[in-house]
């Protein structure tokens, strides 16, 4: 059977994307990525993705500012690159859009995100810094199925890292972004086994029938 087919969406450098990469090259990760997609024509995750022979496409979102529904308008163009690729699995690393419901119901419990803090902790933007500010003694990721709330949705994978006396975002970023690493692909590898079952908010990981 055909290994499971990823649509990865960025907006930056793409260090979850080679993360996931990485795993499949490693035969951890049964999967491969059709596709990669970017809102940024200079994301640098395009790059990883062309250097390692995997589609790489760039959709300006500046043409669909003169529709009606701008954001809907745009989201039924990745769907349709999406499904022109075959994907199965749609996952979000870091990718910097808010997601419409047209996107959401067509992946529904078929979207992952990974976000830099211990969820529901801490959503948006510059979650690490969140966490220093709140002065919180421990932070961490968080991999979950995409809902219509951001940073919402049943919660799949977490990791924790303390936070030092020192740390300054970077410090902590750089921490939170190791267990990143470890925890998305290993959340798609659970995915594709066929043992994340979602109950409600809650997702429940079966036994490997191995
Ligand atoms: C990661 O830290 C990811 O958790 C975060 O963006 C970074 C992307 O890094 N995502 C969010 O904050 C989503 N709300 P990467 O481009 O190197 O993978």
């Amino acid at each position: 059977m055909a290994s499971l087919a990823l649509g990865v969406l960025v907006s930056g450098r793409g260090s979850n994307l080679q993360s996931i990469i990485d795993a499949i090259a490693a035969g951890t990760l049964d999967a491969h990525i059709a596709v990669v997609i970017s809102n940024k024509e200079e994301a640098f995750g395009l790059e990883r993705a062309k250097t390692n022979g995997i589609s790489a496409v760039y959709i300006d979102p500046k043409p669909f500012k003169e529709q009606p529904n701008p954001r809907e308008a745009y989201d039924h163009a990745v769907l349709a690159a999406l499904k022109s690729y075959g994907v199965e699995l749609v996952i979000l690393a870091g990718y910097m859009r808010i997601v419409t419901s047209v996107f959401i119901s067509a992946f529904e419990s078929k979207m992952m995100n990974i976000h830099p803090s211990l969820l529901p902790s801490f959503p948006g933007l510059h979650a690490q810094k969140q966490a220093l500010d709140w002065g919180a003694k421990v932070s961490g990721c968080t991999v979950h199925f995409v809902t219509e709330g951001m940073d919402e949705g049943p919660i799949i994978l977490q990791s924790a890292v303390p936070v030092l006396k020192d740390d300054t975002d970077e410090t902590l970023s750089v921490r939170i972004l190791e267990q990143e690493h470890r925890i998305y692909p290993e959340a798609i590898q659970l995915y594709g086994e066929g043992r994340l079952i979602i109950e409600g908010r809650r997702t429940q990981i079966a036994e490997s029938v191995k």
